[in-house]
């Protein structure tokens, strides 16, 4: 693996995955395909020497002469906010479903490896306080545009690696949180609305419950599956940290020095996932992954982030919750 080729790497979990690999392989050559959308900027990868291409991985052309030059595919550009694809699925069908394919297509002719990037929500949701988890072994019964277009795609990866022998690995992770995430996420748009003085917002009554992973635990999980995954093969990611919306928005508060009364119901979400665990058995035990993060350090080393970089996220902040104003949350 000398040549990595990295979709989406100017996004959140993308750019800390380019950051990672560079600093644990330092020999790797580094390329990102970005298409640049609301959710992704160059500045993320500020001082990374990688070889940055902006452009669309639906751009067939352009995608195959990328993947013709390199040894694997790293996938994890989409579009990825539920709330977004509530209000307006068409790009994720395009994103998610046609640029997936596109890829596969360039991989099949190449004959490259490619590693997809996905997600828990793919299986639906899981009963509030019970403890059953979702295995690779889980029926997809996907619940929001968002979703239904993951699970779209993962498909097709499997397809293409069943008919046609193509050489890929899908994983799918539970929520993540960390440094450039975009503030339409639930944790960067509570400690923002914080910083600002506005209040947290909740969804409806706050209970439904999220298993929080951080980014990097995620992309060292990604680096153990692109160095020592079976073809084929799908592994579930996940810290075991659940919580529900509403400790988490009681625990910024708290964090931040606020009453952890002080936030605002907003309405729900409609067709609101209730709850997402993810039994990582199989990564722990064929792979050697375990997650590194505490989850309160983790959250505060995060605040920490949001409070030192306001240049990074003021910008997204206005257009971000005017666009919620919209939607009523
Ligand atoms: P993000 O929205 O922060 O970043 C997505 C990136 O993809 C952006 O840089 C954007 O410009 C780029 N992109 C979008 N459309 C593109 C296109 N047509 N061509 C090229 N680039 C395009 O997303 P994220 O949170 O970093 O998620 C990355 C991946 O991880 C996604 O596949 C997502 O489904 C998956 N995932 C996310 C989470 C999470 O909690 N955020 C959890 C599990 C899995
Ligand atoms: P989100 O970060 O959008 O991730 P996902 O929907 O993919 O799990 O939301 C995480 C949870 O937080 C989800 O249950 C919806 C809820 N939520 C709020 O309560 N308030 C908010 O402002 C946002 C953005 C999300």
């Amino acid at each position: 693996m000398r040549r990595m080729l990295v979709t989406g790497g100017a996004g959140f979990i993308g750019s800390n995955f380019v950051h990672d690999t560079l600093r644990r392989f330092p020999d790797v050559e580094v390329t990102v395909l970005d298409l640049l959308t609301y959710a992704g900027s160059q500045r993320n990868l500020d001082g990374v020497p990688v070889t940055f291409v902006h452009g669309d991985i639906c751009d067939a052309s352009l995608v195959d002469g990328l993947v013709a030059a390199t040894d694997v595919v790293v996938h994890f550009a989409a579009e990825s906010h539920v709330d977004n694809s509530l209000n307006d699925p068409s790009p994720f069908i395009q994103t998610n479903i046609v640029g997936t394919f596109t890829l596969l297509e360039a991989v099949r002719k190449h004959e490259v490896r490619l590693h997809h990037i996905s997600t828990d929500e793919v299986f639906g949701d899981l009963p509030l306080d019970s403890l059953e988890q979702f295995t690779e072994q889980t029926a997809y019964d996907p619940s929001s545009p968002y979703s239904a277009s993951k699970a779209s795609s993962d498909m097709l990866v499997r397809a293409w690696v069943r008919s046609y022998g193509v050489q890929a690995t899908i994983s799918n992770c539970a929520n993540n949180y960390g440094s450039y995430q975009h503030v339409e996420k639930l944790i960067p748009r509570q400690i923002t609305n914080i910083l600002l003085g506005d209040k947290p917002k909740l969804y409806g009554a706050g209970a439904n419950v999220r298993e929080w992973t951080h980014v990097t635990d995620h992309n060292s999980a990604v680096h153990r599956i692109i160095t020592a995954g079976q073809i084929g093969e799908t592994y579930l990611i996940g810290s075991g940290d659940e919580r529900s919306n509403q400790q988490i928005i009681t625990q910024l508060l708290t964090l931040m020095g606020q009453d952890p009364t002080a936030y605002d119901h907003v309405p729900d979400r409609p067709g609101h996932d209730l709850r997402y665990s993810n039994n990582t058995t199989k990564l722990r035990t064929e792979l050697g992954w375990t997650p590194r993060y505490d989850f309160e350090a983790g959250l505060a080393a995060t605040i920490t982030w949001y409070r030192e970089n306001a240049a990074w996220w003021k910008p997204q902040k206005s257009s971000t919750e005017a666009k919620y104003k919209l939607l009523g949350r």
